[in-house]
């Protein structure tokens, strides 16, 4: 049954070998079924999981209505519609600048709306909701070191699209439906506008937030926050991109204007009739599943759309923004993908690669050279499946540009400087009261008092020891990172005697990940070190595994920054 899942869960990466690396499937090999909930003696194997990918079957209680006919996207004609570049938003307004006299900042109003969106030429318009009426919403545009603030609305209607799960903490079916509050993941924001998951606002509630912008040049996005449903309301529609540009980037002459094309990924399941299938258990009072992947891959909001563009250097900045999903990108030529970026913005220098693994919540800043490809078809995929068809002009290619050797200067940050190393495991359990799988990060719960309270200022290693079977996303509010190393461990040793025993060497990040980070792949079996500094702001943020049905259960806790005594 475990093995099952682990191939099928390698599968929908796109294939065998790359849903993380060699490494992951080596480990699923090594630790194989052991790994996941043997940590200590009390705990049971897990539980089953949900319907993989929602049959049509699994998608409503039986004894209410027949089963939804579900949409089979791989029967849908690819490349019709053309791709949608999200608008860039306007400011609302000025405001006095928070902390200059006499100076102005641009303040934004961003409404929460449902909206029908159209998917697909041949798919009847879904409903979602939306950041003003679009999805992805549109794209704010910010300056390293000007401030903004914007006021999020929250104009949804009073029930919610999808089935909540009451049973999870913080859902409670006393609360209202359609609770929303923003994160700008990635961004570096005073405690108070970081979307606190439980700082929720209800329909007819609005909450003005500050975003500083004292940070570098990145690819940051915006999504739900809220307690016990962001899966559901990122996977209604609620995401977009914000992107922070600085002049030191905009010195380096990289490809811009139409040449740069943000790309948000996200994959969902539909009903025939164009509605969102959010797959469920088979327990209508806890409706809540471990995972949720699509069979139909969207790119800005559509299914397999196309873009038309030039023979020459293209900027393509990707998010990935699914729930679950790890994508392993690549050109169907097999043609040279140079990343320049990644998530906390550039880094030192391009790296040529065949492929860009991108786990949720993760960004790649990349670069693809259509100069000698006048009058092709391209295609972006994932594995074995389609994402974007690029159509290049019967044109003649403008000379070629060579991309800059070195883009910016990363100081690493020293392990010898740091104050504490934080060992943090993350292990699955069988949740005996609902008869469902369970995730913790530290072995505590959501609510447990806070343990990780670092001071203001100082550098800390974080270790995560995944005695699970999963890759876990593992993303830090507030803070940029660098990733160490990773090793891997002998998981059946530590989980009897408590002994973390490395096997093998450390082994560096990838040159993909060897820039600022705010997400990891924390790989199965593996001790994953990275190291930060916690500068910024005093108080309450949080860290959490950033595959969404994870987080909604327990796979998320805060973190106290604190004052220098
Ligand atoms: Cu992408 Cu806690 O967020
Ligand atoms: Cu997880």
């Amino acid at each position: 049954m475990e093995r099952a899942r682990v191939s099928r869960r390698a599968l929908l990466y796109g294939g065998a070998g790359i849903a993380a690396g060699a490494t992951t499937l080596a480990m699923v090999r090594l630790f194989g079924p052991r790994a996941r909930g043997a940590a200590g003696s009390a705990l049971a194997p897990p539980a089953r999981g949900a319907p993989f990918c929602g049959s049509a079957a699994s998608a409503a209680p039986a004894a209410v209505s027949p089963p939804r006919a579900p949409l089979h996207p791989d029967a849908l004609t690819p490349f019709v519609d053309a791709l949608p570049i999200p608008r860039v938003l306007a400011p609302a307004g000025r405001r006095p600048h928070p902390t200059i006299a006499g100076r102005e900042i641009s303040h934004y109003r961003v409404e929460m709306r449902e909206a029908t969106i159209r998917v697909h030429r041949d798919v009847p318009p879904t409903r979602m909701w939306t950041y003003e009426g679009a999805m992805p919403g549109p794209t704010i545009e910010a300056r390293s070191g000007e401030p903004i603030s914007i006021e999020w609305v929250n104009a949804l209607p009073e029930r919610h699209l999808l089935p909540i799960d009451h049973t999870l903490h913080g859902a409670g079916a006393d609360l209202a439906d359609a609770r929303a509050v923003v994160h700008v993941h990635g961004a570096r924001v005073p405690p108070e506008s970081d979307g606190y998951p439980e700082q929720w606002i209800a329909p007819g509630g609005s909450i003005v937030a500050q975003y500083p912008n004292e940070q570098d040049a990145a690819m940051l996005w915006y999504h739900d926050h809220a307690m016990g449903l962001e899966r559901l309301n990122q996977y209604a529609g609620l995401l977009g991109s914000f992107i922070v540009r600085d002049a030191a980037e905009d010195a380096l002459d990289l490809p811009r204007g139409d040449r740069e094309i943000p790309l948000v990924l996200c994959d969902r399941l539909f009903f025939a009739d164009g509605q969102l299938h959010y797959p469920v258990s088979e327990d209508p009072r806890a409706p809540w599943v471990e995972d949720v992947f699509g069979d139909a891959p969207l790119v800005n909001g559509k299914l397999r759309p196309y873009v038309e563009v030039q023979p020459g250097a293209y900027r393509l900045r990707v998010v990935n923004a699914s729930n679950a999903r790890i994508y392993a990108l690549e050109m169907s030529d097999g043609r040279t993908i140079h990343q320049i970026g990644t998530d906390q913005g550039l880094l030192a220098s391009p790296v040529a690669c065949d492929r860009v693994t991108l786990a949720p919540a993760e960004r790649a800043d990349i670069v693809v050279d259509f100069s000698d490809a006048a009058g092709s078809a391209l295609v972006l995929r994932s594995g074995a499946i389609p994402l974007l068809q690029f159509r290049v002009a019967r044109a003649a290619a403008a000379p070629r540009r060579a991309l800059p050797r070195r883009l910016r200067t990363i100081a690493p940050l020293s392990p010898e400087g740091a104050v504490t190393t934080r060992t943090l495991t993350l292990d699955a359990y069988h949740d005996p009261a609902h008869d469902r799988m369970l995730m913790l990060l530290g072995g505590k719960y959501w609510h447990d008092p806070v343990t990780e309270r670092p001071v203001l200022g100082t550098i800390e290693i974080w270790q995560f020891v995944n005695r699970t079977e999963d890759t876990h996303p593992i993303h830090l509010h507030l803070v940029r990172f660098q990733i160490l190393d990773r090793q891997v461990f002998d998981v059946d040793e530590y989980n009897t005697s408590g002994k973390m025993i490395p096997i093998g060497d450390r082994v560096r990040p990838e040159p993909g990940e060897a820039g600022w980070k705010d997400t990891v792949r924390v790989e199965p079996g593996m001790i994953t070190r990275i190291i930060a500094r916690f500068d910024g702001y005093v108080g309450r943020y949080v860290w959490h595994c950033h595959l969404l049905e994870h987080a909604a259960n327990e796979m998320m806790r805060p973190f106290d920054v604190v004052a220098p005594a």
